[in-house]
């Protein structure tokens, strides 16, 4: 019996139907021009097992697959996580080849470089390990709004600005995407708490919707085409985002043109066939009830025809842009010395110089140090949960300084006592951590710090020239921060850097603090002791490099932040609706508020949003990071017309040595009509690399629609007439050139009123 017939009857005995399966050509399997054809010949059960992720093991770690059918030539697809580099499982069973992937900069200092072309560039090579490792979709990037700085995953968004964010992730879409595999733009949306994140209901208005929380993912769809996205676990207004038509349909497909598949996030709601109208094509991880529900709904007539053959299509479109289809044959062996290079210039480019009296930094890089805090050996790379990356190495504070950073200077040398003494009590540490057998789940946040005398520091300020503190912070998925030891120093850490401080500057000696962490932390009680302070968040396997190129100013720093750091927690006006206080072992009583549901009652006033429309003081602002270098801004232009405005401007270095510039563009609009925040944020760009006395002309163009906000009584975005102000920043609250033009006709777009209002 030949091949053919062993399939035909195959088929019978499983009660397929076959009258399509076969082709004139012999067998019918997919190819790129085909979709229809091979369409209308998958059964039923086909097409359900295309909607429902399972398990896979061509590469192990990875989070997910999609099904493979045989008799048609699909292949099973990987899915596997990100933000910060690929995460598969670095060893495995019957092999001494290893899979490590590279450790890049956490998303929030790749928001911090303010240059889409890095990001774009970094992504190029993450994109690599994807497609050399066999994986077909990186589930990244994560692009939630820094709505709270609790979050525990902010590490792996962006920013506080949804044009900041909507702006890196597309050029990270587009630098993974370059390799020929996909992305999944995470977590769509309001997906801005880990606390009761599976079932939290984000009570949020259409406008700040609108503007916020889907105005990133809209740049990001816009600009990046990403292959995929992925719909969050929580609820939105009542509903869950997976289940919601009118956020996965008609805005993002029919107002957007989004065109690849939307796939659940890691879990199996009730409602399966609410999900599948919805427009939710791929359900992950997958599980047998969920295919049994859709089968049901097809039979019964709840899911039409036409539903199940709009999301199976989309699949076989995603599938046949994939290197499982293509055959691809991967490589197993990405260049990871050539990507640790990408991984460390990115983290030059970004990290944001927050402090520098009277030129402390750049040091000499021949000074001996007294290196402290346990984050100086206990280094956090990248952050937790499905964020992070197994990488070969990450270089800790300890070893990069001990590295020679200029060959003519030499190595710092670091007080070796001091250094032994945080080695010991860090191994100590970590084999308690590993008694206690942790999991990648366990809240590593608290980093308890070593209490060191006055006595002590008292000798090392006079044995060394110079205190690093290095203070760290981790975080991750599945557990929100704490206000206190977290968002606060703790009191052995505020205890060290006063005793550090009052003995150093005794002596005429500086004080560097390092701040090592995932989200933002209080700075403004304690940032006087301090004379130099940098933040390198989690800067990836090579980061500590970066630092001390920094620190030696082998590296000018160009980072900005990209969300404001405020004065204390309570100022955020989302913390007023955030579960900071909430204790999880605490009973149910009816709904938890901020639990169960939060409110966004700051609307759109989130961020600088709020602090420059009030008026209200800031540690540092958005947007904010020095140089060793200064720069002038020339008078700008600003020409408007109808479509919007164009905006040049020069930048000229007046400083002493190479840098480059963050140029932030706001704008004011006309009072009168809805309410608006005092300034927005509605262009950016970097300079090149400005030697001192070098100038270069920038131009920023803004559309009218991007300088529209959202007019809830009549869904559509509208564009006022009259007189708008355009601020150049290097800073949003240090403007250093201002133009104004008018605006001569009132624009609106419509769109459809889908999002729901929030439940009281
Ligand atoms: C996370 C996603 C991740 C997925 C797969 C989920 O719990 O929220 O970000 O992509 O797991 O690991």
């Amino acid at each position: 019996m030949n091949k053919k017939n062993i399939i035909l009857i195959l088929c019978l005995v499983c009660g397929m139907a076959v009258a399509t399966t076969v082709s004139a050509q012999g067998k019918l399997v997919l190819r790129e021009d085909n979709i229809e054809e091979l369409l209308s010949a998958m059964t039923i059960e086909e097409k359900v097992s295309l909607l429902v992720g399972g398990p896979g093991k061509l590469v192990p770690g990875a989070a997910g697959y999609t099904c493979e059918i045989e008799r048609l030539g699909i292949p099973m697809t990987v899915l596997a996580d990100g933000p910060a580099g690929l995460r598969i499982q670095p060893k495995r069973e019957g092999t001494d080849e290893t899979f490590y992937c590279t450790g890049f900069p956490t998303s929030t200092l790749l928001a911090s470089s303010w240059d889409p072309e890095l990001v774009e560039t970094v992504t190029t090579a993450m994109g690599n390990e994807v497609l050399e490792y066999g994986v077909d979709v990186l589930l990244a990037p994560g692009m939630n709004l820094h709505r709270n700085p609790l979050c525990g995953r902010n590490f792996e968004y962006y920013s506080e600005d949804p044009l900041l964010s909507g702006k890196m992730a597309a050029a990270y879409v587009r630098g993974i995407q370059k390799n020929g595999v996909g992305t999944s733009i995470k977590h769509f949306t309001a997906n801005n708490q880990e606390i009761n994140r599976l079932e939290n209901d984000a009570r949020v208005s259409n406008r700040a919707l609108r503007e916020l929380y889907l105005k990133n993912f809209e740049i990001a769809v816009k600009e990046g085409k990403p292959w995929t996205v992925m719909s969050s676990y929580n609820k939105l207004n009542g509903e869950y985002t997976q289940q919601k038509h009118g956020l996965l349909t008609t805005v993002l497909r029919d107002e957007w043109g989004f065109d690849g598949i939307v796939m659940t996030d890691w879990g199996c709601k009730e409602n399966t066939v609410k999900s599948v109208k919805a427009g939710n094509d791929l359900m992950e991880w997958g599980n047998q009830v969920e295919i049994d529900r859709i089968l049901a709904a097809v039979n019964s007539g709840e899911i039409s025809q036409e539903e199940l053959d709009r999301n199976v299509r989309n699949m076989l479109k995603y599938i046949v842009k994939t290197p499982h289809f293509r055959h691809y044959n991967f490589s197993n062996n990405p260049d990871l010395k050539a990507h640790a290079e990408v991984a460390r210039k990115a983290a030059e480019e970004s990290i944001i110089l927050l402090k520098n009296e009277g030129g402390t930094l750049p040091l000499n890089g021949n000074e001996k140090v007294a290196l402290y805090g346990i984050s100086s050996i206990d280094f956090v790379g990248i952050g937790t949960g499905s964020g992070e990356v197994n990488t070969t190495h990450i270089t800790n504070m300890q070893e990069a300084m001990q590295e020679p950073s200029f060959s003519f200077i030499g190595a710092f040398t670091l007080d070796e006592n001091l250094a032994e003494f945080y080695r010991q009590y860090v191994a100590y540490q970590q084999s308690l951590e590993k008694m206690e057998k942790t999991n990648r789940w366990k809240n590593r946040n608290i980093r308890e710090e070593v209490p060191i005398s006055a006595k002590a520091i008292r000798l090392q300020a006079f044995d060394n020239d110079v205190a690093v503190v290095v203070i760290g912070r981790n975080a991750g998925e599945g557990t929100d921060r704490t206000l206190k030891d977290d968002f606060e120093l703790s009191a052995t850490e505020r205890e060290l850097l006063q005793n550090v401080s009052t003995e150093f500057h005794a002596r005429g000696k500086c004080v560097i603090v390092v701040l090592n962490i995932g989200g933002v932390i209080e700075t403004a009680s304690w940032k006087h002791l301090a004379d130099a302070i940098l933040l390198p968040w989690s800067p990836g396997q090579e980061g500590a490099h970066a630092i001390v190129d920094i620190l030696t100013g082998k590296v000018n720093p160009s980072g900005k932040l990209p969300m404001t750091f405020p004065m204390n927690y309570m100022d955020i006006p989302s913390s007023w609706n955030f579960p900071y206080y909430w204790d999880m072992t605490k009973g149910r009583k009816g709904e938890r508020e901020n639990v169960d549901y939060t409110k966004y009652d700051e609307d759109i006033f989130v961020g600088y949003r709020y602090f420059q429309t009030d008026n209200r003081k800031v540690s540092y602002p958005f947007g904010y990071g020095l140089s060793y270098t200064a720069f002038s801004y020339t008078k700008p232009t600003v020409k408007a017309d109808k479509d919007g405005f164009t905006a040049t401007i020069t930048i000229k270095n007046t400083g002493k040595v190479a840098g480059r510039e963050v140029v932030e563009l706001y704008v004011s609009a006309p009072s009168g009509g809805l309410e608006k925040p005092a300034r927005e944020l509605k262009a950016f760009t970097k300079t090149k690399l400005l030697a001192p006395g070098e100038s270069e002309t920038l131009t920023m163009k803004v559309s009218a629609y991007e300088m529209a906000s959202f007019n809830e009584a009549t869904s559509s975005w509208e564009t006022a007439d009259g007189t708008y102000e355009v601020l150049f920043g290097a800073s949003v609250e240090d403007i250093r050139a201002t133009a104004s033009f008018r605006f001569g006709k009132a624009q609106a777009w419509p769109v459809q009123d889908v999002l729901g209002v929030p439940g009281e």
